[in-house]
């Protein structure tokens, strides 16, 4: 790789002070000078600066099959949040690809403070001592635990060691299938909305779906009875961009625009979900726009730059974000091109900053649940 750059390099805080246009520049000088070692994955909610200089962007399915395909790069930026690059350094890197290359992807998050507060509300002792308390009254044998892919690789291993799978929004109903075939019960972590909302259309009730909060000392806040008669056990997470979508929202936006149709997201409320016309992952959600009916309108309940980025890549349809509040992801709106154009030029000099790595006992029993995860459709 030949690229010229100022030596020695300068400290996060002074790309700060660059114009986008000069950052833009920058990073695309490295991506040409890498060329194919170099794979940059953005999420669909990232800003749309930063998507412009990604290589390929998906929701989290999408991206983690990219992660899993991809042999022939070195290095992956990962423009989304952290546990997203941890789900790429291991898919990246799992044992057959990594003999057959003969080197290791360095996985890159461009800014480490970009997490996800859904994921922290699930830490991996809380959802241990669950386990021991809920196999105090029913077999934990006879349950499943489904972890959603917004959460830690400590989380996932251990799903990958109980027998359990990681499901995304995206084949979350095929997930439970899977489970419901395995076991009678499923624990479902992080988000009791998405567990909540698939569950319901497969017909279980609320009643079998007690909601575990992991700051109750007693079984999780529930009685003994609620756990011996549940079927989904909910942990108590949220998405706090998502959670903001009420139903009075819908009502609002139909009765100011009769005929438009609504779609959410199934990490929003249930009370949300169940009057939007359409429920669906990210990669749903894009679909159905890319579909639609000109001239046809939609409320749209999910994350503000994709709904932004809809609206405007779809001139001929009526879009609107389906909320009087700004609904943003405050931790993927970290990474901004000085952060990017940092860790490129970065990576280009020979110094990797940023680098996401899960030890290998964890990424081996990750890898054993997200294996389950992108064989079940
Ligand atoms: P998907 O990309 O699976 O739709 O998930 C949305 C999300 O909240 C990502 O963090
Ligand atoms: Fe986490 Fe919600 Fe942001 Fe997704 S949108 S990364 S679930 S906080």
């Amino acid at each position: 790789m030949s690229i010229a750059i100022e030596q020695p390099l300068p400290d996060i805080a002074s790309y700060k002070s660059l114009e986008n246009e000069q950052l833009s520049d920058r990073i695309e000088r490295v991506r040409e000078a890498m060329g194919a070692e170099l794979l940059i994955l953005g999420h669909h909610y990232q800003q749309d600066e930063v998507i412009d200089h990604s290589d390929l962007r998906g929701d989290s399915y999408q991206l983690s099959q990219m992660a899993a395909e991809n042999t022939d790069c070195k290095y992956i930026v990962f423009c989304g949040v952290h546990f997203m690059a941890e789900t790429a350094d291991i898919l990246a890197n799992r044992p057959e690809v990594l003999d057959q290359r003969g080197y290791r992807v360095s996985v890159t998050l461009p800014d480490m403070s970009a997490g996800c507060s859904m994921a922290d509300m699930a830490g991996i002792e809380q959802v241990e001592n669950c386990w021991a308390d809920l196999d105090e009254i029913v077999d934990t044998h006879d349950i499943t635990p489904v972890t959603y892919i917004n959460s830690a690789a400590s989380l996932k291993a251990f799903v990958g060691k109980h027998n359990g799978i990681v499901c995304t929004s995206s084949n979350a109903p095929a997930v439970l299938e899977w489970a419901f075939k395995r076991t009678s019960r499923v624990l479902f972590f992080p988000d009791q909305h998405l567990g909540r909302n698939t569950s319901l259309k497969m017909g279980i009730t609320n009643d079998q779906m007690p909601v575990w909060d992991p700051y109750q000392l007693e079984m999780g806040g529930n009685t003994d009875a609620a756990i011996e008669r549940s079927k989904v056990i909910l942990w108590k997470g949220h998405c706090s961009v998502h959670q903001m979508f009420q139903a009075e929202h819908v009502e609002m936006f139909r009765k100011k625009h009769p005929g438009i149709n609504v779609m959410v997201h199934p990490e929003c409320p249930r009370e949300v979900n169940d009057i939007a016309d359409v429920s669906g992952s990210t990669g749903k959600i894009i679909e159905v726009i890319k579909n639609a009916e000109a001239g046809s309108k939609w409320a749209i309940g999910t994350e503000l730059h994709l709904v932004n980025r809809l609206k405007k890549e779809n001139p001929h349809l009526d879009i609107h974000f389906l909320s009087p509040v700004v609904c943003m992801c405050a931790t993927m709106y970290r990474i901004d091109l000085a952060h990017l154009c940092w860790s490129l030029e970065n990576l280009a000099n020979g110094t990797q900053v940023n680098t996401i790595r899960v030890d290998d006992e964890t990424a081996e029993w990750s890898l054993v649940a997200l294996e389950r995860m992108l064989s079940v459709k």
